[in-house]
């Protein structure tokens, strides 16, 4: 029996993956910072199948609680990745997975539990292939990274600390479709210690899964200029990464939330997942920058609530801010305060 335990972080795209084909490949490239406090533990126990007694079983439980939907979920995913890990089919697998955000936050949890996943699977790997050595290297995050995404596109960048790119770009050397690409080294120092702070509108589940949607693009008139907007964009935000150009970075991260709204609106059918309040924050947040010239900015994620983007120094202004005129607009006046993070530990 092996007994594995890692926690992995969640990520927030600034340029959005929306739209894929084939095996989990993305139709444009996406970049993300890997958040520090929004992660999720888990514990894999692998224990070998005896041959005799049947097919191998897989029981997850979410804080505690027998899961069954998740675990269907993880099924499939080791049905997908047999050809990478022939040793899966051996083992029955018991998963304990734990959030460090609420269930019901509406915060999205495939980044950091796919990441976490995967890493216990490698690192299965590793045991059963007596090289305990490379558990950690950097050739077997790569793997777990590869390993992550076809479990959830998204979670491959959540295996680098700060910043992290996916998808084949002309403006980084060596990215990858299958995998993701640490670019912390691309950070001006002024990007140091960049907030996040989640602004919870609504914390009821998605009205519509990252998978539907991504599968919506298919038949949206507008998608290849979107994916063509994304790769154009890649070089200007990197550019905007390296100079401190802070003022670049936030036009292009709000405007890739309008974007990925905007083509969920006009997809068939079509979704609209903002609320009243997001586009009451959206707006108290284009005042406070109008008045205050200060580098406050939003991005979302595929559902109402409100990333709120800022620099370190800045922090101070933005607190106040926040619990005077945003608390009121959040379901029960609840945030998550979030800021970069250095991605996986292994526990
Ligand atoms: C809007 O990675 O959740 O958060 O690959 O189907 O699991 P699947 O999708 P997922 O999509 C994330 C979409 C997004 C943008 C992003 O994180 O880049």
């Amino acid at each position: 029996m092996e007994k594995i335990s890692w926690q992995s972080p969640s990520n927030i795209a600034i340029i959005k993956y929306w739209g894929k084909y084939g095996n989990q490949l993305p139709r444009n490239p996406s970049v993300s910072f890997t958040l520090k406090h929004a992660v999720t533990k888990t514990t894999m126990i692998a224990t070998p199948l005896d041959k005799t007694s049947g097919t191998p079983q897989v029981k997850f439980f979410l804080a505690g609680v027998e899961n069954p939907a998740f675990a269907d979920r993880v099924t499939k995913f080791f049905g997908g990745i047999r050809e990478f890990f022939p040793f899966i089919e051996s083992y029955h697998y018991e998963i304990h997975s734990e959030n460090s955000f609420p269930h019901s936050s509406g915060i999205a949890s495939s980044a950091s539990g796919m990441s976490a996943l995967a890493l216990c699977l490698c690192e299965l790997a590793m045991r059963i292939q007596g090289q305990t050595e490379a558990i950690g290297t950097s050739s077997f995050i790569e793997r777990a990274s590869f390993i992550s995404r076809l479990g959830s596109g998204s979670a491959c960048r959540s295996l680098y600390p700060k910043l992290a790119s996916w998808g084949e770009t002309d403006a980084i050397i060596g990215a990858s479709d299958t995998e993701a690409t640490p670019c912390e080294d691309w950070l001006h120092p002024l990007f140091n210690g960049f907030h996040d702070d989640i602004l919870i509108v609504s914390k009821k589940e998605k009205s519509v899964s990252s998978t539907v949607g991504h599968g919506l693009m298919d038949q949206n008139i507008y998608a290849e200029s979107r994916y063509n907007q994304a790769k154009s964009r890649m070089s200007v935000l990197m550019d905007a990464f390296r100079t401190g150009d802070i003022q670049t970075f936030g036009e292009i991260a709000e405007s890739e939330a309008l974007t990925l709204h905007a083509l969920m609106m006009c997809s068939t059918p079509s979704f609209i997942l903002m609320k009243p309040n997001t586009l009451k924050i959206i707006e108290e947040i284009r005042n406070f920058r109008a008045d205050t010239k200060l580098p406050l900015f939003f991005t979302l994620d595929a559902g109402p609530n409100i990333h709120m983007l800022y620099p370190d120094q800045i922090a101070k202004e933005v607190a106040d801010f926040r619990e005077s005129q945003l608390k009121d607009l959040c379901q029960d006046g609840f945030m998550l305060l979030d800021e970069m993070g250095e991605g996986p530990i292994r526990l």
